[in-house]
């Protein structure tokens, strides 16, 4: 740390593959968001992860790779169902959890039995990982608890001065992370929902929901991803979820209480609904007909709310089905508990 972090182009790869090789932290662009990547093989390189992000020890990472021979080196027993989901959903957002091999060092699974793989179809991280010949362990580069970055600038804000390199390769595509699924039992369990959707999943093999995706942990258990115990994709600024088919009232009656204490008040809505809301600072969401074009403003959205120093941002829910129930469930983690039902 204390380091200079040097911006790269996708010209420059041979540069940001070398930085790999010797063991350093490189943040790079993929179809979802940017990753922190360092050598999925080095102990040492992949602490400097947890080290440059403040990430709790004990929440895996997930394992890119950029070929199918080159994930089955890395892990156990593949259920034949699996390697259907890797010649359907992949290169793109689908992570599999799998039984994790001595050539996995620990440390990438928090100590874990399994390890979560995927291969990414950004063009630059493809090639990224195929010029450095190394399995890169990647976490979303963001400093921990913070919005997941869609653009260069997003990371460099949270990790310039802790991490050798970026490629610098414009907005990412999805803007929310990969689909998780765990695939070392049937059957087959959603741990974070993301591009692939369930109802694609479902057309290869049943799969179960984790109640953690709802937000609902189960007590005195660990959560099946460890990830889902944290608090999550935080702006500053307090975050309402208002569920229910009829928000505008109320969310127009608690914004007016919040305003009258003197606090700054957003909303954040889909493009056509922001207009009821103009007594507030709005953040238009996209629109709500374009699931696609509501989950790649997300993080960017998030972001801005800190940049408009609110206080309280309420937020309108989204229909949980397609690439919705990926949207609610990072929109149920940025909230926490701050959840609120609007009644007729
Ligand atoms: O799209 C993405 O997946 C992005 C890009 C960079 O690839 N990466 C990403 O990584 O979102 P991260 O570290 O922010 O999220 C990884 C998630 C966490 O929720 C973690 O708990 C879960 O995957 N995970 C990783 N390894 C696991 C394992 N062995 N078992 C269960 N969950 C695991
Ligand atoms: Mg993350």
């Amino acid at each position: 740390m204390g380091m200079k972090t040097i911006v790269l182009q996708p010209e420059e790869l041979d540069q940001a593959a070398a930085f790999l090789q010797a063991g350093a932290c490189v943040a790079f662009p993929t179809e979802t968001v940017y990753g922190l990547g360092a050598n999925a093989l080095d102990a040492q390189a992949v602490a400097s992860i947890f080290a440059a992000k403040g990430r709790p020890q004990d929440n895996p990472l997930i394992v890119h790779c950029c070929s199918e021979a080159q994930v089955l080196d890395l892990v156990g027993e593949v259920h034949p169902t699996a390697r259907e989901l890797m010649q359907k959903f992949w290169p793109g957002p689908l992570t599999l959890v799998l039984p994790r091999t001595a050539k996995i060092p620990p440390v990438v699974s928090a100590g874990l039995d399994t390890v979560a793989v995927r291969i990414p179809s950004h063009p630059v991280a493809l090639r990224l990982i195929e010029l450095s010949g190394l399995p890169l362990a990647a976490p979303s580069a963001n400093l921990s608890g913070r919005p997941s970055p869609t653009t260069a600038a997003h990371v460099l804000a949270d990790l310039d001065g802790r991490i050798r390199a970026i490629v610098d390769g414009g907005e990412t595509g999805w803007g929310v992370e990969s689909t998780v699924v765990d695939c070392t039992a049937l059957p087959f369990r959603l741990l974070r929902p993301g591009g692939v959707t369930l109802e694609e999943l479902q057309t290869v093999t049943p799969v179960e929901v984790d109640p953690g995706v709802y937000g609902q942990l189960q007590p005195g258990s660990p959560p099946r991803s460890p990830g889902m115990k944290y608090r999550h994709y935080s702006p500053n600024a307090k975050v309402v979820l208002v569920l229910g088919d009829r928000p505008e009232e109320r969310i127009l009656a608690e914004g007016q209480k919040h305003a009258a204490q003197g606090r700054r008040v957003g909303v954040m809505a889909p493009t056509e609904h922001c207009p009821r809301y103009s007594e507030f600072a709005t953040l238009p969401m996209g629109s709500v007909s374009n699931l696609q074009e509501i989950s790649a403003n997300l993080y960017r959205l998030l972001r801005e709310a800190d940049a408009l120093e609110l206080d309280v941002l309420f937020v309108e829910s989204l229909p949980e089905t397609g690439l919705g129930m990926a949207i609610m469930n990072r929109l149920r983690r940025a909230a926490g508990d701050n959840i609120i039902w609007a009644e007729n």
